[in-house]
């Protein structure tokens, strides 16, 4: 039995709760941001409002405070989305062991003052010396893991023995877990898939939308290998696989399809996705404009450009 520590009570880290403690793991799970998560968490019946499922009965919740990791868990879990990766980052930075970490969240970050778009492992390590880190991506559904319905991800770690440890403590009937050595590819294509399903999504047929992907393909396969990856990783569970599952049905997919019928991203939002965040439009403002100077498009404002476009 080890002890599990998830940071972040949101859909994907509360559903991760339920393979670990299948394996018969001690994992306690915490949530220092969203109020909803708190309350859900902390509550009896663990009922978990995004998921719509009780969450197990011997998932221990923790009040969130930096204090947590002086107790000795084994590994650590970030299932924080992309705007807490800074926060979590300003914890770490102090922690003395080195105790395994495990990142779950997908996505890039632009570094202004290195003027560079770093991976989550990467700003974790260089920006915050936070050290053992291994990243854990593929096509996973949060509810449907929590449902405990077929789910098959990739961790990826240079050093494939601690990949293969991490797998030992998770991998169940339904959560089958592979290994990679690119830890860059791995993350780099997961990040990216947001941007290119909703790309696939604005195409108005099936055929169109075929098109697309195969398109966006060739894409990740240029990006994975300019940020040094391997593009071998483009055609494993990172690269296709993850954007199979956002393609067909997520909210950036649904974005897309807004976009498609000629409606500009802010319109489109308010209109149908008020609520919704939108994780290819995030990373789309935060690597954009980088990409675009790179490759020289003399256009305005990256944030114009987004709210303008429609593929009529
Ligand atoms: N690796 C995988 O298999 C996998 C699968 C699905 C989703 N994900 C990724 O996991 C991440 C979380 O997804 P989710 O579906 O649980 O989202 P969610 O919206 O349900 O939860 C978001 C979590 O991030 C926290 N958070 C948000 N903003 C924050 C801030 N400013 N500071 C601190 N914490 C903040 C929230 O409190 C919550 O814990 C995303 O990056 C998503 O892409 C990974």
């Amino acid at each position: 039995m080890k002890k599990i520590l998830i940071i972040g009570g949101g859909a994907m880290g509360s559903a991760f709760s339920i393979p670990c403690l299948e394996n018969n793991n001690k994992v306690t799970i915490t949530e220092p941001y969203n109020k909803a998560f708190i309350k859900d968490l902390s509550s009896k019946k663990k009922f978990h409002s995004t998921l719509k499922i009780n969450l197990p009965k011997k998932l221990i919740f923790k009040s969130y405070s930096n204090k947590i990791f002086n107790e000795n868990f084994d590994l650590i879990v970030i299932a924080l989305s992309l705007p807490g990766i800074n926060f979590i980052g300003r914890e770490l930075k102090n922690i003395k062991n080195k105790i395994p970490i495990l990142i779950l969240t997908k996505g890039l970050k632009f570094d202004k003052k290195k003027n560079k778009i770093l991976t989550i492992s990467e700003l974790l390590s260089k920006n915050y010396n936070v050290k053992n880190l291994t990243v854990l991506k593929g096509p996973c559904l949060a509810k449907e893991l929590a449902n405990k319905k077929f789910t098959n991800v990739v961790v990826a770690n240079k050093n494939i023995k601690i990949a293969k440890w991490i797998r030992n403590q998770i991998a169940t009937k339904y959560y089958k877990v592979e290994f990679s050595k690119d830890v860059v590819g791995v993350e780099i294509c997961s990040a990216i898939k947001n941007i290119y399903s909703m790309i696939i999504g604005a195409g108005q047929n099936l055929n169109m939308s075929s098109s697309l992907f195969q398109k966006s393909i060739i894409e990740i396969k240029y990006l994975t290998k300019y940020f040094k990856g391997d593009d071998t990783t483009v055609f494993g569970l990172a690269g296709i696989g993850d954007l199979y599952v956002s393609a067909a049905g997520g909210r950036n997919s649904k974005m897309g399809y807004y976009l498609g019928k000629g409606y500009t991203f802010v319109k489109a939002k308010k209109k149908f996705m008020f609520k919704e965040t939108v994780e290819g439009e995030k990373l789309a403002r935060e690597i954009g404009p980088y990409i675009l100077k790179k490759i020289k498009k003399k256009q305005n404002s990256f944030d114009e450009q987004l709210s303008q476009i429609s593929f009529k």
